[in-house]
């Protein structure tokens, strides 16, 4: 496909060095994850953290995952804890986002954290991301490259269009292969999942040996990015429907639903999986072709599907 993008750019060593000098100096890019593409920025600055908010058009509340290429790059900026590394060794770099206590000393800046005495952390699983990590001295503040409460970016095209020529640089990584956010868990106390992702509970329950819980209500705000409305295409939804309605969109699943004009099917091997990764890609796709209704059929609620489900809930809010 012709680049029709002036401001997406492939990885070559000249745009790795750009990209490193770019972050040094506060200013922000467009990044490919495993997951969804961020907005990166260097945690350490003031400069960096502002210029993602005010792009975004953010909630100040709202704090920011910190990124980091390794656990030990972590150390001098929040508490790790047992909890921590069990879950590290089993599943980093990859999907999960942890909230830990933050260091005293730490340098990260407080407004990346909503003044919160806690930091949200990950260790993304993508080369690109990786190969810049590995030549900073700093983490990347990252929130999904989208404007807030919209669909979170999983191309570098994606991202051009949320940010028009208000982002110079976005590096192509092809499509994220998840294609949804990473599954954020609090261990601060007793372990919570504060948002559902590929990780599932019963993966986290294994290796923690212990029954950790969906956060069903936020009391104080633990995660203020739980905000109902999130993840919205600015169509109305509709969910857990048998049937399309014509004229509109229906979003299917499984092998009952043949290709037909207005039907999405996110996985016809019914694989909740690859329904997860083309998600939010499809609600573009439909967004794009101007639909006015959503309909969506129910989606089984178990593994990648608790997440889908997550989404779909809240999006339809
Ligand atoms: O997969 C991902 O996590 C992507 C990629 C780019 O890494 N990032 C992402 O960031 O989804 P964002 O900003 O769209 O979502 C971060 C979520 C929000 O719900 C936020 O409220 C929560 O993490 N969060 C961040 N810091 C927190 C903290 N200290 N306590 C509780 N929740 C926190
Ligand atoms: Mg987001």
């Amino acid at each position: 496909m012709k680049n029709i993008y002036s401001n997406i750019f492939p990885l070559s060593k000249k745009m790795l060095n750009k990209s490193i000098s770019v972050l040094k100096n506060g200013n922000v890019i467009g990044l490919p994850t495993e997951t969804v593409y961020g907005l990166a920025g260097n945690a350490y600055l003031k400069r960096s953290i502002n210029l993602i908010f005010k792009m975004k058009k953010r909630p100040k509340i709202n704090p920011l995952i910190v990124h980091y290429l390794n656990y030990k790059n972590a150390e001098n900026d929040v508490v790790l804890n047992n909890n921590f590394f069990k879950l590290y060794k089993k599943f980093c770099p990859g999907p999960i986002t942890f909230i830990l206590k933050k260091k005293t000393n730490s340098k990260i800046q407080s407004i990346a954290t909503a003044n919160l005495d806690t930091v949200a952390i990950r260790f993304p699983n993508h080369r690109i991301i990786r190969s810049i990590l590995r030549e900073v001295s700093f983490p990347l503040a990252m929130p999904s490259a989208n404007l807030s409460s919209g669909i979170s970016p999983v191309n570098a095209e994606d991202v051009a269009e949320e940010f028009k020529n208000k982002i110079k640089m976005i590096i192509n990584g092809g499509r994220s292969k998840i294609g949804i956010e990473s599954t954020v868990i609090d261990l601060t106390e007793k372990p919570k999942i504060l948002r559902p992702g590929i990780v599932s509970p019963k993966a986290i329950n294994k290796i923690l040996n212990d029954k950790v819980n969906l956060l069903k209500k936020y009391k104080n705000i633990k995660s203020p990015g739980m905000f109902n409305r999130h993840y919205s295409p600015g169509i109305p939804m509709f969910l857990n429907r048998k049937t399309l309605v014509k004229n509109h969109a229906f979003i299917t699943f499984g092998k009952k639903y043949k290709d037909k004009k207005g039907h999405f099917n996110l996985s016809k091997n019914s694989n909740l999986k690859e329904a997860a990764s083309k998600l939010y890609q499809t609600l573009r796709k439909i967004k794009k072709l101007k639909y006015k209704k959503i309909y969506v059929m129910s989606i089984p609620n178990k593994g990648p599907g608790i997440a889908i489900n997550d989404r779909l809930k809240r999006a339809s809010n």
